[in-house]
């Protein structure tokens, strides 16, 4: 193992060499989802007030307190980027301070420590950089990293924790959803309520989404289309996505507020297609809308965007007992042209006009 050590302005990173790599395990050419992690494992923790022992080393399980802050009370706060290789074999990451600001606002409604910047963005660099050959190849794939913010304090009383672990690890992506999938109007269960945590990326908002997602599964559904919480007629958000629909020639999406993610492929998707002349509308926009549109055949698309999926769209729309079928995907000309600017983009085949690319190596 060898060991090195690269200091930002505040905290230095120790990086431990794994002596073997996995990576001639893992088929590039099927790849999907969060089913592989890299050789190495980024983990610092945050005690006596301060953030420290942070280390890149061989990927390993961690031992933790079973008292953990985390486990009981819901100290956990995540975040979800992509590493992109361009044509010429150099890899970058896509807007990571839009995703290291998220986490620290998610860990501040979640009383954790707020993570330094330089830090954070030096920890993502360099466990790039170590595991750079997981980034993949092919145009669209990518290298998914995970970083998790959680409270490791042993503690029964219930207050923030003292003490905290950031772990991050990487995993070779490809897409998440082969096919457009059917979705169903949500208007019993609420992902998110005012006032409550929709907009953090925090762990318990999607383990509470799963038990009505399998319900929707169990009909033949693979995710839910949720509604506010006090009326079920606004839509907020899809599964873990952020939600767009086409209704007339212009995009129509909810707002980011308090109930709903700030998603960072979101205002990717609105900016590339402000920049086609496509008109955006970013306000409430409510189930009667949608499916009014649906029947007069005005709602040219519907798709849900986010990191893991880019932009995942609808086959159908289930509502009331009965299914909305869009069109095929072929005649989704502005979604598809707007996914293949991003690709083109990440993967360094037009010009990065918006500046999101961040060279790593
Ligand atoms: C992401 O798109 O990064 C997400 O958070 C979805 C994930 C939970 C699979």
């Amino acid at each position: 193992m060898s060991i090195d050590s690269i200091t930002t302005d505040t905290i230095p990173i120790v990086i431990q060499q794994s002596d073997s790599s996995k990576l001639s395990e893992v088929d590039f050419n099927n790849l999907s989802f969060g089913n592989h992690f890299t050789d190495h494992i980024f983990i610092s923790h945050y005690f006596d007030g301060k953030w420290q022992d942070a280390t890149i080393q061989p990927f390993r399980n961690i031992s933790l307190p079973p008292a953990m802050a985390a486990l009981h009370y819901g100290q956990s706060v995540f975040e979800g980027l992509k590493a992109y290789r361009n044509q010429e074999g150099k890899v970058f990451l896509f807007r990571p301070m839009d995703n290291i600001r998220r986490m620290n606002v998610s860990g501040e409604r979640m009383c954790m420590p707020q993570i330094p910047e330089d830090f954070f963005l030096e920890a993502l660099k360099q466990l790039v950089t170590t595991d750079a050959g997981w980034v993949p190849e092919t145009v669209g794939h990518s290298l998914y990293l995970r970083p998790v913010l959680f409270g490791t304090e042993a503690l029964l009383g219930v207050r923030p924790a003292n003490e905290y672990a950031l772990v991050i690890i990487a995993s070779p992506a490809g897409y998440y959803y082969s096919e457009p999938v059917k979705v169903l109007i949500e208007t019993d269960f609420a992902r998110a309520v005012k006032g409550g945590i929709g907009y953090a990326k925090s762990a318990g908002n999607y383990g509470a989404a799963m038990y009505p997602t399998i319900l929707a599964r169990e009909k033949g559904y693979q995710q839910i289309l949720w509604t506010d919480a006090k009326e079920h007629k606004y839509f907020e958000e899809s599964g873990t996505m952020n939600v767009m629909f086409i209704i007339d020639g212009k995009i129509v999406t909810p707002p980011v507020g308090d109930t709903i993610l700030k998603g960072v492929t979101r205002d990717s998707v609105l900016t590339l297609a402000r920049d086609i002349g496509i008109e955006v509308e970013e306000r409430r926009v409510s189930v009667d809308e949608v499916i009014t549109a649906a029947e007069e055949g005005r709602l040219d698309d519907a798709f849900g965007v986010g990191t893991a999926v880019t932009i995942a769209h609808f086959s159908a729309i289930g509502y009331n007992n009965k299914d909305y079928y869009l069109r095929p995907l072929e005649e989704r000309t502005i979604s598809l042209q707007i996914r293949d600017r991003l690709t083109k983009i990440r993967a360094g085949i037009e010009t990065d006009v918006h500046n999101w690319m961040l060279e790593v190596t």
